[in-house]
């Protein structure tokens, strides 16, 4: 072989290891097809008299590469902009388990199908005037879960969301000003856990402060909780009611019912 076939038959090779063979790809006519799209994942080239087939991208592989990039550059988009939040981003709660799960990491079932069409359609339709959500629900039916997904998904499509903890605001005593300030900048924030503040006057005043200086940007905001819409019709410190009454006023509600789903999944674990 003359060096440019040599050089031809490293770059073949290279394609063959870059793209990847399904199992449901199918060979036509010697050349190898997407089972998915089918099109061609192999071309074919005729140099000097040698026939070579490199790997190629077919119609569905080139689509993904292109949203990967966009999904890519739009989450470096979101990285530049938390620069401004960064005092509220370090009390951001999509780290470790909550960061890297996405709509397709969704397991359905008949307790929280409908949930998941409202967080789809909520992530399709987001905007700055979008009506939050509260997601109510008892332990481990997945209020967490869902709602990081819908952050993740909107990171992916450039929009700062960030999921916080009141409790981890309100203790974080040198920088309540900054906070409060931030909270007004973000696209999305999600309040996760409502209702487990400290039960002193001091910890309710403090929930309302933040819960409020985000209701007044009328920007969409979604909270998590155990409480039922009952028990925050029914409570009695006036932070409080106030607080509930904003959130009721400026969100769809979305009951999670079942059980709890760390259960189940410990039942599986124990079984295997
Ligand atoms: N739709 C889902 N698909 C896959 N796993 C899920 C789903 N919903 C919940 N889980 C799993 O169940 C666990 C519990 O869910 P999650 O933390 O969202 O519960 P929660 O309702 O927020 O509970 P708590 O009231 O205790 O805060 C999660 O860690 C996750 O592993
Ligand atoms: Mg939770
Ligand atoms: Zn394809």
């Amino acid at each position: 072989m003359n060096s440019m076939a040599n050089i031809l038959a490293q770059i073949i090779e290279n394609s063959h290891t870059a793209i990847k063979i399904n199992n449901n790809d199918y060979i036509k006519d010697g050349i190898l097809y997407c089972g998915n799209c089918n099109t061609k994942k192999q071309s074919l080239i005729n140099v000097q008299g040698m026939e070579f087939k490199p790997m190629c991208l077919c119609k569905c592989g080139i689509e993904k590469r292109n949203s990967l990039e966009i999904e890519q550059k739009n989450r470096d988009i979101v990285t530049a902009k938390l620069e401004r939040l960064s005092l509220l981003n370090q009390h951001n709660l999509l780290k470790g388990r909550l960061k890297d799960i996405y709509l397709d990491s969704f397991i359905k079932n008949k307790n929280n199908e409908k949930a998941l069409n409202i967080a789809k359609d909520f992530i399709n339709k987001f905007s700055n005037k979008s009506k939050g959500l509260l997601f109510s629900g008892d332990v481990g039916t997945g209020k967490s879960y869902i709602s990081a997904i819908i952050a993740n998904e909107l990171v992916k499509r450039g929009k700062t969301a960030i999921m916080l903890n009141l409790n981890s605001l309100i203790s974080d005593t040198d920088n309540q000003n900054a906070l409060l300030k931030q909270l007004a900048l973000a696209d999305l924030i999600i309040f996760d856990d409502l209702g487990t503040e400290r039960q002193t006057s001091y910890g309710f005043e403090r929930a309302y402060d933040f819960i409020n200086a985000r209701y007044i940007t009328e920007k969409p905001t979604i909270y998590t909780t155990n409480k039922s819409v009952d028990e925050m019709i029914k409570c009695e410190n006036i932070d409080q009611k106030r607080m509930y009454d904003r959130i009721l006023g400026s969100t769809n509600i979305i009951r999670l019912k079942g059980d709890s789903l760390r259960v189940e999944q410990a039942k599986k674990a124990y079984i295997l």
